[in-house]
């Protein structure tokens, strides 16, 4: 009986020297440790055990001053999501994905450059900058938040059994990296828990939905034996001889093969790709880092990569 007191105290002591480590309330780490792997959970953003959650969390590394920094513009009168998107929204959508490795991989600098390659990807997007504009066109982001003329409804009726289009419901570009189609409406509502293919314009609705969208996509390969845009990034994904031969290797520039596919990639120095560079290169200024940091020019580009899933035989995610 006295054993057992004396390593419920020990054990409580310990769980208090884990709080104690960080300070601030709010931030407080919890930490754990199963099977020799350290586990963590780190305030309100980071909440399920996660090896991930005992490195510093998005909010830790980047400040409303930043997000307002990057996308400056996007509440001035001529943006189309005027009082739509704000960094609480961001931040409340991450806490889903914060465990999973996002933007909490691999210490502050990583940490750091993946979110300004994600947010690369957004403001990209969402931008309405041109050449001339305000502040020049790359502080433009986060301008819209959805598809403005859509052209079509986008139901592809090969998924009629899976996912079924609502009658009514158009499923054209919503989001912070705006995703089209039922299929990826469908596919991104069971993930998120959220009806999407009875209701796409909650994500027009809700920015912390529309963030959610975003990072749903970036986690979700296109095929299964495919890397997701978060792995491409990090270089948790080991390319294979048929990568290799088609020069995709692991970076941003990967991440717009996955993302884009041969909109963006294999189609030389075109315009449409060295926007998504330009983009990262000025988020990486903007939070105070190198553009160094981002690494050697091949992975940077996909100008030269073949694209993953060719437009010709399968459909692609974003179009
Ligand atoms: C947490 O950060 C450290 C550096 O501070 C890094 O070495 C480690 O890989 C990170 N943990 C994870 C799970 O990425
Ligand atoms: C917006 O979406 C989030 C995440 O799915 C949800 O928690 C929140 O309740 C929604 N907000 C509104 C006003 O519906
Ligand atoms: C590699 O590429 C070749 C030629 O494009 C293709 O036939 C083969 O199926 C690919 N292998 C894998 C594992 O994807």
């Amino acid at each position: 009986m006295m054993k057992i007191s004396i390593w419920i105290i020990l054990a409580l002591a310990l769980v208090n020297l884990a709080l104690v480590v960080n300070g601030d309330d709010s931030e407080k780490t919890i930490v754990k440790t199963v099977k020799g792997k350290k586990l963590c959970k780190r305030g309100w953003e980071c909440l399920d055990w996660s090896e991930y959650c005992c490195n510093e969390t998005i909010s830790d590394i980047f400040q409303p001053y930043q997000f307002e920094n990057l996308f400056s513009n996007r509440n001035s009168p001529v943006a189309h999501a005027v009082g739509f998107w704000d960094y609480r929204s961001f931040i409340l959508a991450s806490t889903s994905f914060q465990h999973l490795g996002f933007c909490t991989t691999g210490g502050k600098a990583t940490q750091m450059k993946e979110l300004a390659a994600f947010l690369a990807h957004v403001g990209c997007k969402t931008s309405c900058g041109y050449g001339v504009a305000t502040g020049g066109p790359l502080a433009w982001g986060l301008c819209y938040n959805k598809e403005m003329s859509p052209s079509q409804t986008y139901c592809d009726d090969f998924y009629k059994y899976t996912y079924p289009c609502t009658p009514g419901a158009e499923y054209y570009g919503r989001g912070a990296i705006p995703i089209f189609w039922n299929y990826n409406y469908g596919a991104a509502g069971e993930a998120l828990k959220e009806d999407l293919l009875s209701h796409p314009e909650y994500i027009e609705q809700n920015a912390t939905l529309a963030f959610k969208a975003a990072m749903w996509r970036w986690y979700t390969p296109i095929k299964k034996s495919q890397p997701s845009a978060h792995e491409a990034f990090l270089g948790k994904w080991k390319p294979t001889k048929n990568d290799t031969l088609a020069k995709r290797v692991p970076g941003f520039g990967t991440t717009m093969n996955v993302l884009y596919g041969d909109q963006v990639c294999g189609q030389g120095d075109i315009d449409a790709m060295n926007n998504f560079i330009s983009h990262y290169l000025y988020y990486l200024d903007l939070l105070g880092l190198n553009r160094e940091d981002a690494g050697p020019h091949e992975y940077l580009t996909c100008a030269e990569q073949v694209a993953f899933n060719p437009s010709t035989s399968s459909p692609s995610a974003s179009s």
